[in-house]
């Protein structure tokens, strides 16, 4: 994909059969990172809550954080598509309130789109932003929000009832107007199903190779919290310990009386 990257581009990418690249990001810096580096999607992730804020889980981060986080990375963007995950709470009650919460991350953070996660029982919900010009992403198997209902980030929809359903849901998303579905740890001969059936893109994460693209945790692509390896993640790069390498070189360095001396070049 060139230029900036929009959401008709990103469907077309479908039909076009060219692989969708996303990744997620929290900050300025890093979103220069990844968008020079050419990914078509930036996912500002309520994942910011584990990776960047260290919570155990990504129920806690709020509206205001998510404004604060999506903001930094809008403004290190030029060419992706920035997306903002629309965080625990923040549409769950009140349609009303959803779409005033959406609204904000077009409004405030500079953000092109928004995700959510469920399925039918988003659906008029989704509407109602796509109708008032703000675009949806969909998420279906392991939502991370419902993390307590199913006990843990374990793989969803293996049995046929489950499968059914999420099929179901994804058609739901796809009626109700969204432009894109992430599927995540799902089995993948049902990613493929619903990859085959849907119009609009499915990127998956832990859904196997026949999903339209890939999304990844950009803390798990490079390593940056070492003791983490998740099997759906693939680690590109030992980041934190080069980091921890290079800190502990200047603390040596400090130490020693050798850094202002470096520095200078003497
Ligand atoms: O918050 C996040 O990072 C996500 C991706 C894993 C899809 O929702």
């Amino acid at each position: 994909m060139e230029n900036k990257v929009t959401v008709p581009r990103i469907i077309e990418a479908k039909s076009n059969r060219e692989k969708i690249v996303a990744i997620t990001a929290y900050d300025w810096a890093m979103a220069r990172l990844v968008d020079a580096a050419g990914v078509d999607i930036v996912l500002v992730g309520d994942s910011v809550a584990t990776t960047s804020l260290g919570y155990e889980t990504t129920l806690p981060v709020t509206m205001d954080a998510m404004i604060h986080h999506a903001g930094a990375v809008s403004r290190g963007v030029g060419r992706a598509l920035v997306v903002a995950d629309m965080p625990f709470m923040s549409y769950h009650l009140d349609d009303r309130e959803g779409v005033l919460n959406a609204g904000r991350f077009l409004k405030e953070a500079g953000c092109q789109a928004v995700k959510l996660e469920g399925g039918s029982a988003r659906a008029a919900l989704v509407e109602e932003m796509i109708s008032l010009g703000i675009p949806v992403m969909g998420h279906l198997g392991m939502t991370p929000q419902s993390v307590h209902v199913f006990g843990g980030h374990r793989q969803q929809a293996r049995e046929e009832q489950a499968a059914d359903r999420l099929m179901e849901d994804a058609v739901a998303l796809q009626k109700a107007g969204a432009f894109a579905l992430v599927l995540e740890l799902i089995p993948h001969s049902l990613a493929a199903e619903v990859t085959r059936t849907l119009h609009i893109p499915t990127i998956g994460i832990g859904a196997g190779p026949d999903c339209d693209g890939q999304i990844q945790v950009l803390h798990d692509l490079i390593g940056l919290i070492p003791e983490q390896q998740f099997r759906h993640a693939r680690r590109y790069l030992n980041g934190g310990e080069l980091i921890q390498q290079a800190v502990s070189q200047y603390a040596e360095e400090v130490r020693q009386n050798r850094f202002m001396r470096k520095a200078a070049g003497s």
